[in-house]
């Protein structure tokens, strides 16, 4: 059966895509933040999974004010880089695995969560610098992904109890698979981070230091942390953390950390990423 190995939280600021694609890696901005995935980066090269379950918001770029959905799932052969204005990125396409995709839509839907079911999207920097932080740039990405895209860009997002109800919804479904199948679960987005407005550049360290600790254990209180808060502490754009509820719902009652790594600044937000195990 498929199994669901282990978790990982990780910002996808579109500026480490640009950093990657343009060779600045190695410059003194940069270095710290390329340097403190290293270890993740070997650590996800002696676990690479089957398929990403990738869990990420759309930026404007598949969807607009003409469709929000609050959940999607791909369901595609593969998927495009998006063009966010400047020309799509140079990266490969995103492989698809459509059997685990459609398996999940039935079992969610079944289950009561309303997924919509997407079988041409293009995906923008949500999902792909996530893929780069974790692969760097390979000649084609090592896993297949199904991209789970969630809004949290237009009023309202889904509550973190229903994100993280989701997480557990998607552990039922992937344990149901028959097929022998190794899956991570990624939830992106964050950390702290404000765009625009008299706060924009607003970082609250001691807020996403205590989030990343929540996370691990077996507490679920972070269901219950509502979107004011997240908007009073982390800032307008820091709503994006929910996402990393699915993930760590989809991990089961406790989860372990192996590894976290947290950097400020970078392009105005913070960097952070997690990697968490299932407590069996
Ligand atoms: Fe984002």
């Amino acid at each position: 059966m498929a199994r669901i190995t282990a978790g990982i939280g990780c910002s996808h600021i579109p500026a480490l895509g640009v950093a990657s694609d343009l060779d600045k890696v190695d410059e003194p901005y940069w270095k710290p933040v390329f340097d403190g995935f290293a270890a993740t980066r070997e650590w996800e090269a002696a676990n690479l999974p089957d398929v990403v379950v990738l869990i990420y918001n759309d930026h404007a770029s598949a969807f607009d004010m003409k469709i929000i959905p609050t959940f999607a799932i791909g369901c595609a052969e593969s998927y495009k880089p998006a063009d966010e204005g400047w020309g799509p990125r140079n990266v490969p396409d995103v492989h698809g695995h459509p059997d685990l995709a459609w398996h999940m839509a039935q079992s969610l839907i079944l289950g009561e969560f309303d997924m919509t079911i997407i079988n041409e999207m293009d995906v923008d920097h949500g999902l792909t610098v996530p893929l780069t932080m974790m692969f760097g740039k390979p000649a084609a990405w090592p896993v297949k992904v199904i991209p789970l895209a969630v809004n949290v860009v237009t009023y309202p997002p889904p509550s973190g109890n229903r994100c993280w109800a989701l997480g557990e919804a998607i552990a039922r479904a992937v344990a149901s698979f028959p097929e022998d199948l190794n899956v991570q679960v990624w939830g992106t987005g964050g950390m702290s981070h404000q765009l625009q407005g008299p706060r924009a550049g607003l970082i609250n360290r001691e807020w996403d230091t205590a989030f990343l600790d929540r996370l691990s254990g077996g507490s679920d209180e972070l269901r219950r942390v509502p979107h004011i808060e997240y908007l009073r502490e982390t800032g307008s754009e820091g709503i994006e953390m929910v996402m990393w509820l699915i993930m760590r719902g989809a991990l089961g009652q406790a989860a372990r950390e192996l590894r976290r790594f947290y950097h400020v600044p970078a392009s105005n937000t913070a960097v952070g990423h997690i990697i968490l195990e299932p407590v069996t």
